[in-house]
Order: C-alpha cells, then structure tokens, then sequence
C-alpha cells in the first residue's frame, strides 16, 4: 500500500468519532482512559505502519485477536469503516462486546487456537498482546496456523515482549521472573506461566529477543517477514508477517 493511500486511511480516522463505549469488565480500561486510547490508537498506526510494507492495495476482511473488550478493535473500525471485521477471544463476553459495538462477527475462541476455525482471506490479522502470554511452541505453531489465513499479501501483525520490557516490565501474578529473565538471556525466549489466571489454560508470560522471532517467521514457508522493536505504544516489539513468499520473483 503507497503512503498515499495510508495518509487517506489515516485522515479519513481521524476525521471520524471514535466509539466510547466501555464494558464494565475490560480490564484494560484500568490504566486510565488517556493511556486506553493510546494504546488503542497505536495498535491501528501499527497496522498502517505493516500495510505500507506490502503491496496490498485494500483492506476489505479483519480479524482482531485477541479482542479483549476493544481497546484497539474501535480504532479499527474507525480506520477501515467498510471493511468486514471479524473479533475473537477466549473471553466470549469479549468477543461478543466487539462484534456489538464495532459491527462484526464474534468468533470464540478456545484454549488451543489451531481447533479453532478462523475466517479465512484475512486482509489483516492483528494480535496484540497474545504471543506475550504463550510458550514458544504455541508462538510457532500459532503464528503458522494464522499465517494461513491470511489472503495473498494480507498481513499478520503481531506484538511480543522484547528487550524494552525485560528491562522494564514488572509482570505480577505469581509468574517466576527471575527464571524468565534467565531463559530469555540464555535462549532468546523465555516463558513462565502465572500462578493466577490458569484456570482455563497455560497462560503466563514470555520474552522473546528479535532474532528469536525472527528465526520463528523464518520458518513459516509463503511468508515475509519484518520487525519494529517497541512498534506498539512505544512499549511492545512487533512482527510483521506478509503473505507473499521472501524468494517470490518480481
Ligand atoms: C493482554 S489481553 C489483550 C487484549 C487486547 N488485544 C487488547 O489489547 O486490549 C490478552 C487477551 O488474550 C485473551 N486470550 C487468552 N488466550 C486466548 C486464546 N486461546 N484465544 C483467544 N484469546 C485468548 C484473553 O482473554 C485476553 O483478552
């Protein structure tokens, strides 16, 4: 997509009022209202920095997840009004919320992704802060089974906890940090699951260097990959994964 088209996208966004609308449980909401739209907002600049790497040249099927209460989910209804969105999270309320208040499909989600059946011909795939919560062999294995459902140079984008939040996150609920911090070190990825919060699944958190993620992209055959470190809210990395193969001839 050409800066030109991405300029339209972003003045029309702006142009627009944005939904206010907060579900009593969105927990993200918790940080404040002025950090909640920060954080949204920038999830959609995220996705128009992701678009303007590829050749795609319109944004008809998106697909949010995990949706949570939609924190970035209003921003990009406001950014792609005509498009056909799709949200989903393993919290159905969540996801339900979403397809209400920003006119789309739920999709429920489950605790193991691939039996989950996804829309497919995803123009965009955005995953905030889903990756940071998982081992590494639900990364690879996740990250593959998304990448098929993307259409031909549609875009994955994704975030990770890199070398910023190693050095300055502090993640709570009971999960052994030291451990985690020593596995990034040592390995490139670390995860250690929260002693809170499992009820459902193995969640937890993971730090991940950029060679590790990039090493994981490498894998996913049909793909391309890129990297912003700290891409959303100056906080999280993010990986770019576009469907169109690396070794592709003009
Ligand atoms: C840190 S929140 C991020 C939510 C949202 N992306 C945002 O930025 O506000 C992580 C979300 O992952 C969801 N989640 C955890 N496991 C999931 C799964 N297997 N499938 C879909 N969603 C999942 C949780 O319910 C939660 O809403």
């Amino acid at each position: 997509m050409d800066f030109r088209q991405i300029a339209e996208i972003y003045s029309a966004y702006e142009r627009t009022t944005l939904s206010t609308e907060i579900h009593p449980n969105d927990v993200m909401f918790n940080t404040g209202s002025s950090h909640y739209y920060t954080v949204g907002k920038s999830g959609m600049q995220a996705i128009l920095t992701g678009l303007s790497l590829t050749w795609r040249s319109q944004v008809s099927r998106v697909l949010d997840l995990p949706c949570g209460h939609g924190r970035v989910a209003r921003h990009l209804r406001a950014a792609f009004p005509l498009a056909e969105m799709f949200f989903s999270d393993i919290d159905h309320e969540g996801a339900d919320f979403c397809a209400r208040e920003f006119a789309g499909k739920a999709v429920h989600s489950a605790p193991d992704l691939t039996k989950v059946s996804l829309p497919s011909d995803l123009d965009v795939i955005w995953i905030g802060s889903l990756f940071t919560h998982l081992d590494k062999g639900r990364t690879i294995d996740w990250l593959t089974y998304l990448s098929g459902h993307l259409s031909e140079h549609g875009i994955l984008v994704t975030t990770f906890h890199g070398y910023f939040s190693e050095k300055h996150t502090a993640f709570g609920g009971g999960a052994d940090e030291e451990l985690l911090r020593r596995q990034f070190h040592f390995t490139g990825f670390g995860y250690t699951p929260y002693k809170t919060y499992n009820d459902i699944t193995d969640y937890g958190v993971s730090l991940s260097k950029p060679s590790t993620i990039l090493d994981i992209a490498d894998s996913i055959p049909g793909m391309r990959a890129s990297y912003m470190e700290r891409g959303w809210a100056n906080n999280h990395d993010v990986l770019v994964l576009c469907k169109n193969d690396r070794l592709a001839s003009f």
